[in-house]
């Protein structure tokens, strides 16, 4: 009987354990402990910085992006609502959805009450696009198919906001100015730089106004975005002098590069991500093939790989397409893994990609590619010691094979200088790694991103045991310190971008032939071509 009763009792704790190991492991489970951080960041922000733009939360400061006397714009507000919406529909645990869903609420009555864009400030064109005008929209959007809350709020904020920056591209070439003033309509060159705009920065208007046309039947935000393709094209040869790879630099009034630096990193990256995500959202063929020649033009001057262990990377040409590649990659670059794979395959899994009629030997290419440089983002994170990833790295080539003063990889493929080494808390790793989790279902995409996941908690969290509201995430001044130093600052990303991608990997059913994310990871749903058809919402210009 005793040895009986120790067998059966064996057995349960194996059993017991086992459950606890699978459940440890589930999905489910992952999400609800990325939905736990969200909600205390989110907790420690609504406490002791509510309505602030930015937000240090060590010293629990705050300010505004245009002055602490100035009038918020709702910078994390506003970037967070569809993260909150999207964990409010797929959460397992009632009590978060109970949570999400009063917060909700309570951010729908500040908006509604409190968020007034009529501020006497010259705010960033790009930015303000990006994060408010796509953050209301997809709040919108998102909110409506949930039947959650009211809409329209989100949608009459999101009109005020684009009627207000319209005048901007009221230039003579139809490219904007970088600045607009949201009272008075008056916009300003760029302040720096002989007032050259970034070349990213006027073609990362896009996806927000085009779907804000497709759902007011207003063409006009359309056709004021789309105009600043041609004289950025003609101008400059794009296609056959530049081989659709663009210098980060362009003036306004000519269309003309200023300068020849070309790179995928800041200022140069989400030109490209905007083409084909102009294609995923309207289907017109126009800016697939754009994108095509730039891809080529990518895998022609810019892909190298490191020594000794040959990670693929991206490049940047300082001097001009002739010039010599540079070794140095922003993480920011860590987002073309999955944009070339969204491009291979337009959003189906990659086994029914393959049997498509599009599919051909540059998709194929397209394919390996956005593997290799998932991969390469990844040791970016597991071969630093906090496994988190810097700023920015310089691979191993023949000129850099020793930099003074530099970190080195354990393998030797890549350095780390010290005014590279801190970490914002940046999205584009998981980014790319949940959308090859999607398209392949391969197990080995979710365990990095959980480790990742799991660096980021141990490294960017200050006093999250203690109390929700005291938990604070924020930077990481360098990655390489140990523990690795703290900023003060949380970005309006981590909750906009890198939990919601985050979390999005650790849902079982994303469909990414239907939704578009804008560059802050704000989604949008696919136009339907009739959607388009009837409200005259087609490409005006061609080459
Ligand atoms: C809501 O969650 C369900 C279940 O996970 C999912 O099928 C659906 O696509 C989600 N809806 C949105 C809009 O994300
Ligand atoms: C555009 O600029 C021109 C010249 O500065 C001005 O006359 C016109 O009223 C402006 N249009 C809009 C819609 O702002």
């Amino acid at each position: 009987m005793v040895l009986f009763k120790g067998i059966g009792a064996s057995i349960a704790i194996a059993a017991y354990l086992l459950f606890l190991y699978y459940s440890l492991q589930s999905s489910s489970y992952k999400r609800t402990e990325i939905e736990a951080t969200f909600l205390q960041a989110w907790k420690g922000y609504a406490a002791h910085g509510w309505d602030a733009d930015i937000y240090g939360p060590l010293s629990k400061t705050t300010s505004n992006m245009y002055g602490s006397k100035a009038k918020p714009l709702g910078w994390i507000i506003i970037d967070s609502i569809d993260t909150m919406l999207l964990m409010y529909n797929s959460t397992t645990s009632s009590s978060n959805k109970n949570l999400f869903k009063h917060e909700l609420v309570k951010v729908e009555s500040w908006v509604t009450r409190d968020l007034d864009y009529d501020i006497d400030a010259s705010v960033s064109l790009f930015e303000t696009t990006i994060r408010m005008l796509g953050g209301l929209l997809s709040a919108y959007y998102l909110s409506n198919e949930l039947l959650l809350g009211d809409p329209t709020v989100y949608l009459n904020k999101a009109k005020d906001l684009a009627d207000r920056m319209l005048p901007a591209f009221n230039t003579s070439t139809g490219i904007p100015y970088s600045s607009i003033n949201l009272h008075t309509g008056a916009s300003q060159k760029n302040h720096v730089d002989e007032g050259a705009s970034s070349t990213a920065e006027f073609t990362t208007l896009q996806l927000e106004f085009k779907y804000l046309s497709a759902i007011t039947a207003d063409n006009r935000y359309w056709k004021a975005v789309e105009k600043a393709y041609k004289p950025l094209y003609e101008q400059n040869d794009l296609i056959k002098k530049y081989k659709g790879l663009v210098s980060i630099y362009t003036y306004p009034d000519t269309g003309t590069f200023r300068g020849s630096n070309i790179r995928l990193g800041s200022r140069g990256d989400s030109f490209y991500e905007y083409l084909l995500k102009q294609y995923l959202q309207t289907h017109e063929r126009i800016y697939y093939d754009l994108y095509r020649v730039s891809v080529e033009g990518i895998k022609e001057n810019l892909l190298s790989k490191s020594n000794p262990s040959g990670l693929t990377y991206i490049g940047e040409k300082e001097r001009g397409l002739s010039g010599p590649l540079s070794s140095k990659m922003d993480h920011l670059v860590c987002f073309m893994g999955g944009l070339l794979a969204m491009g291979a395959t337009e959003g189906l899994p990659i086994s029914e990609a393959r049997n498509q009629q599009f599919w051909d030997q540059k998709r194929e290419e397209d394919w390996t590619l956005a593997q290799e440089l998932t991969y390469t983002c990844y040791q970016m994170y597991h071969q630093v010691p906090s496994g988190l990833a810097p700023e920015i790295v310089v691979f191993n080539d023949k000129y850099a094979s020793g930099i003074v003063g530099a970190w080195q990889s354990a393998d030797g493929d890549f350095f780390i200088k010290p005014a590279d080494s801190h970490n914002l808390q940046r999205p584009e790793t998981v980014e790319s790694i949940m959308f090859l989790y999607h398209l392949t279902k391969e197990q080995k995409y979710r365990d990095w991103g959980w480790e990742i996941f799991q660096s980021f908690r141990r490294h960017s969290g200050v006093n999250c045991k203690k109390s929700d509201t005291e938990c604070a995430y924020t930077s990481i001044t360098n990655v390489l310190s140990e523990p690795p130093s703290k900023g003060d600052n949380m970005e309006s990303f981590w909750l906009a971008e890198t939990l919601k991608y985050l979390h999005l990997l650790f849902q079982d059913d994303v469909d990414l032939t239907g939704l578009v994310f804008n560059t802050e990871a704000h989604p949008f749903p696919v136009i339907p071509e009739q959607n388009l058809k009837a409200h005259n919402l087609v490409t005006g210009w061609h080459l």
